[in-house]
């Protein structure tokens, strides 16, 4: 057990890599507060596989774009758990449009959540952490294609570009308080926000199949496990790094 008396919150708890990541850290000995915008009925089977792992469960319905929400939403994490150790800023959306076809509204929504939303945990958890003064885990979900365009999702890359220097700056800023901030860039998981994109956009899918140079998608335990990593004792001497799992799409496999 890494994570033993361990309290780990998780924002987009209820989807598929952040049930993961919130099963994973409880399996090690966390107790874990899942966050998502669904309500508690909808978010039924995901908080009752973390209930199998440990009875230290916690959800609350959250918009991480409301700053209120959010900060409201860590008081009710120290009142049941009285501390905060791991946080995992994981919710975000993509919506897939060319270029030419972006909507304002829907560039506004990536911002607002992937960026915004994911500063509003941050800088909070980084205020509580700061206040205990026993350091903390704060990792965010970025993407292998943070740092390279990929077609048709230009607001998702570039919230998530920005998401990059967020985690950066953080991690500089926070080191003298022995916070550590890190972000773990999946590649293309078969689940969640991809594993939509594999089953309702045929364009999508016949790339995928062309750039993953191990062959197939990943897994959301496959994330999880890496998180755990980045939550745990291991790796007490990272910070502002991206841990990239991304099955070698970041090495371009041209066609040969
Ligand atoms: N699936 C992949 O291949 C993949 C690859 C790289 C990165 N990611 C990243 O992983 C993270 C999790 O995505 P996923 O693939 O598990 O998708 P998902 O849709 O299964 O999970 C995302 C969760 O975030 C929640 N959410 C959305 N908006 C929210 C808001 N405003 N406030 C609170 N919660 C909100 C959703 O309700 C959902 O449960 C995202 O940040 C995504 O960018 C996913």
């Amino acid at each position: 057990m890494l994570l033993s008396g361990k309290v780990a919150v998780i924002t987009g708890g209820a989807g598929d890599l952040g049930n993961a990541m919130a099963l994973h850290l409880a399996q090690e000995g966390a107790a874990v507060s899942l966050w998502d915008i669904k309500s508690e009925a909808e978010a039924a089977p995901q908080i009752d596989r973390v209930k199998s792992a440990t009875l230290n469960v916690q959800y609350q319905q959250v918009d991480i774009r409301d700053r209120v929400a959010v900060d409201a939403a860590f008081n009710a994490v120290m009142e049941q758990f009285g501390s905060l150790d791991i946080v995992c800023a994981n919710a975000g959306i993509v919506e897939a449009a060319p270029f030419l076809e972006i909507t304002p509204e829907s560039w506004t929504r990536h911002i607002e959540i992937n960026l915004t939303g994911s500063f509003h945990v941050g800088q909070q958890a980084a205020r509580l952490m700061v206040r205990q003064g026993k350091g903390g885990r704060i990792i965010f979900t970025s993407t292998w294609v943070s740092a390279i365009p990929w077609p048709e999702i230009t607001a998702y890359t570039a919230s998530k570009g920005g998401l990059n220097m967020l985690m950066k700056q953080m991690a500089r800023e926070l080191a003298p308080h022995k916070i550590l901030v890190n972000a773990i860039a999946p590649g293309i998981v078969k689940a969640g926000l991809a594993g939509r994109q594999l089953v309702e956009e045929p364009q999508y899918a016949a790339r995928v199949a062309k750039v993953i140079p191990l062959g197939e998608p990943g897994t959301p335990e496959e994330i999880a496990r890496a998180v755990v990593y980045l939550a745990g004792p291991h790796t007490a001497y990272m910070t502002g790094s991206i841990l990239t799992l991304d099955g070698g799409c970041s090495l371009f496999q041209f066609d040969s």
